[in-house]
């Protein structure tokens, strides 16, 4: 392990935020967690999260529902493209999550970061998470002023944070700078 993976997972350790979607490896729950997150804080989307898993607590229940049901539940967190893509998703599904990164990849409404953090946090696979937090990190630590809006600047970022991870613990390696950059 690097010394930077270290300290951060050592930091981790005793500052990590108790999440409800921490608690679990169920790919469905750390889905429908990621792309609430997506555009919403935390604070803003952790009842929202409550009440859709609650309502929906499993991919064949999120199929089976309604538009309007689904629309329902998500009313006030906005960008409902969201929610719309989460239901198209789910009748892709016939009942089964996606259990290789590119079938969790392909998903309607999942980029790049969302099946990293899917994939890491569900399947334990070691795919590093890039997103604003982790760029704020890694450019800071490492002294980097490459801009993350140029393809230079993307590679570059990505190509670092796989080269940090700790493979032996991806799920808590990409938890741990995520939370870092957040808090
Ligand atoms: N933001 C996006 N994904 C998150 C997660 N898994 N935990 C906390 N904040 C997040």
């Amino acid at each position: 392990m690097n010394i930077f993976s270290e300290k951060l997972i050592v930091w981790y350790a005793g500052n990590k935020r108790e999440l409800p979607w921490r608690d679990t490896t169920d790919p469905y729950i750390i889905w429908i967690s990621e792309i609430i997150l997506q555009q919403t804080r935390v604070v803003q989307g952790y009842d929202y999260f409550l009440r859709f898993i609650h309502r929906f607590p499993n991919v064949t229940a999120l199929a089976e529902a309604s538009e309007d049901e689904v629309m329902k539940c998500w009313q006030g967190l906005g960008y409902y493209s969201r929610a719309r893509n989460l239901h198209a998703a789910a009748k892709s599904m016939n009942g089964v999550f996606p259990t290789t990164y590119e079938g969790v990849r392909a998903l309607k409404g999942v980029g790049d970061y969302t099946a990293a953090a899917i994939c890491s946090f569900a399947y334990g696979m070691p795919y590093a998470v890039v997103d604003g937090n982790v760029y704020r990190v890694l450019s800071r630590y490492f002294g980097i002023d490459t801009s993350v809006d140029s393809t230079e600047g993307k590679k570059l970022f990505a190509a670092l944070a796989d080269e940090m991870m700790d493979k032996s613990q991806p799920a808590v390696y990409n938890q741990a700078i995520m939370d870092f950059g957040a808090i």
